[in-house]
């Protein structure tokens, strides 16, 4: 939850062509999947430098990263052990800040050194509720990382200690990101279609 003294990359303009199956729903590609992989991969190089030596509990907050978490660790030279917790903001599109706890932890953090993934900082509103959670638990410490920074929606005085990518203000879906559920499965980080999520279909 430190100030982050990496550089996370800024979402580059792809000029990569919608694939045709998602032309309909996405406008653009915002981040390929080559830079995807790419920016990972030193994503992983930094947070190595960070916890070699003790063993690092890995959670990971479900469902968003499904795609990221697979990628990160398997870049990851560290000895580890993962799980899950399931988070979910209370409703669709809503702003009220109520999370829903869908699966709790199953592993003992005590004095353990914790990195927390999420696939996307917006409002700050989970990271800021899950952390005092998981403080409680009483962790070594708590590093945060996640793909997607959103800094234009915060609320929530928050930063992320590793950043994959920083984003302007469009609603991104795919590489595990969602609307109502779909689109988790997209290889790409693409901007969404202003009237799908307008007309709330
Ligand atoms: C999304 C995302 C982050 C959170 C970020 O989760 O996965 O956890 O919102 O937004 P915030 O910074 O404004 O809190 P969501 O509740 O949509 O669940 P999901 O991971 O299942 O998509």
């Amino acid at each position: 939850m430190s100030d982050s003294k990496k550089s996370p990359s800024r979402a580059p303009r792809t000029g990569a062509p919608v694939p045709p199956k998602w032309r309909k729903d996405v406008e653009r590609v915002l981040i390929t999947q080559d830079q995807l992989a790419r920016r990972i991969r030193t994503l992983s190089r930094e947070i190595e430098k960070d916890f070699t030596g003790r063993e690092t509990v890995v959670i990971s907050l479900l469902n968003g990263t499904v795609m990221f978490l697979a990628d990160l660790i398997r870049h990851l030279s560290l000895p580890l052990r993962l799980d899950f917790m399931g988070v979910s903001s209370y409703g669709a599109g809503t702003e009220s800040g109520e999370l829903v706890y869908t699966k709790e932890l199953r592993l003992d953090v005590r004095g353990r050194d914790v990195l927390l993934v999420d696939d996307i900082l917006d409002t700050g509103r989970t990271l800021s509720r899950v952390i005092p959670k998981l403080r409680k638990l009483k962790p070594r410490r708590i590093k945060t990382c996640v793909l997607l920074n959103k800094q234009a929606r915060r609320v929530e005085k928050i930063q992320a200690d590793y950043v994959g990518f920083e984003i302007p203000d469009f609603f991104v879906v795919g590489y595990g990101l969602d609307y109502a559920e779909r689109y988790r499965n997209l290889p790409f980080v693409g901007v969404l279609k202003p009237e799908l999520y307008q007309s709330g279909s």
